[in-house]
């Protein structure tokens, strides 16, 4: 080969591969699996339509999709969290980076995600109908009749029970604001990633600002996040349960404990709204507001 082939092949690679859009990971929600073919499967058919030639991985936790879907019950949030990480510095097609969607609580713990391992970087988080702030109530269990009496079992002993705390996710992200000090010392996971507790940790906040956005969906009439606002952010103003506070009024952003307030002035914190009840959006809402705006 002479050099001016070698150069032309160099070009024709860089010019190929700059051209390649930035794959994306997504998270499922509870009850959900990576791959079912009406859900993940049809968001993941859709984005391979509408970005030519994305890579997309949506995470299984397991190594099955019945494993996937209990581990979504009963496998512990950080353990979950330590095995994507895994999973995505494992794989090949995410070195240059990637976009999260997290769906539900796929939307909390893909944030725990940019905040604990941030290479590859992950670039924009967007999360349908997250729990950010927790959930003070379970109203719709999305499983197996089984699976949900074992799950309505616990919470009904007590989501603070370090038995139940171990064993059950969803009690993982219980913020009970009328037991706000029990929550920051027990809570396994939430008020971890949220910082909540006594000894903050920077690094969290740094890698939280890592994103270049951090999009918030929330559905204006979910009936199955308690208070949905958790969704934005949003909480109950600690001390009861009837009057909810925009993020803005909690002490995550007025105490920084996420760096939050920077993302914020930066432009790069987005809340979004859809009417509809929990995870229901179309896909034209999703390719307006989303694929087109955040994916391309
Ligand atoms: C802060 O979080 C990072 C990332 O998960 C972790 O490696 C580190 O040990 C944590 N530091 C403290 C003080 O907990
Ligand atoms: C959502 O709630 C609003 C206000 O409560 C209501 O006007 C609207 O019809 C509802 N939309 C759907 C799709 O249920």
């Amino acid at each position: 080969m002479t050099l001016a082939v070698i150069v032309a092949a160099l070009l024709l690679v860089t010019a190929v591969s700059a051209k390649e859009p930035t794959p994306v990971v997504m998270w499922h929600g509870m009850g959900d699996s990576c791959c079912l073919p009406f859900s993940m499967g049809a968001i993941k058919e859709e984005l391979e339509k509408q970005v030519a030639g994305v890579y997309v991985r949506s995470l299984e936790i397991g190594s099955s999709v019945i494993q996937d879907t209990l581990n979504g019950f009963f496998m512990p949030i950080d353990a979950q969290v330590e095995e994507a990480c895994q999973k995505i510095a494992a794989d090949e097609s995410l070195q240059g980076g990637y976009n999260a969607m997290g769906f539900s609580q796929g939307g909390q713990f893909l944030r725990a995600v940019a905040q604990r391992c941030p290479s590859p970087p992950m670039k924009n988080l967007i999360t349908f109908g997250g729990q950010h702030q927790g959930v003070f109530g379970l109203p719709h269990c999305l499983g197996t009749k089984g699976v949900c009496e074992v799950v309505k079992k616990l919470l009904d002993y007590g989501a603070y029970e370090s038995f139940v705390q171990s064993h059950l996710v969803q009690a993982q992200y219980w913020h009970d604001p009328l037991k706000q000090q029990q929550y920051v010392e027990v809570s396994q996971f939430l008020a971890d990633i949220n910082n909540e507790r006594d000894v903050k940790n920077e690094t969290y906040k740094e890698n939280l600002n890592k994103l270049e956005n951090l999009v918030l969906v929330m559905f204006s009439n979910d009936t199955m996040v308690v208070p949905r606002e958790s969704s934005h952010f949003g909480f109950y103003a600690l001390g009861q349960d009837q009057v909810v506070v925009p993020l803005q009024q909690t002490p995550i952003y007025t105490e920084d404990y996420l760096g939050l307030k920077q993302l914020d002035a930066d432009g790069k914190l987005t809340m979004l709204e859809t009417e509809g009840d929990h995870l229901q959006f179309s896909i034209d809402w999703l390719v307006e507001n989303i694929v087109n705006v955040y994916l391309k």
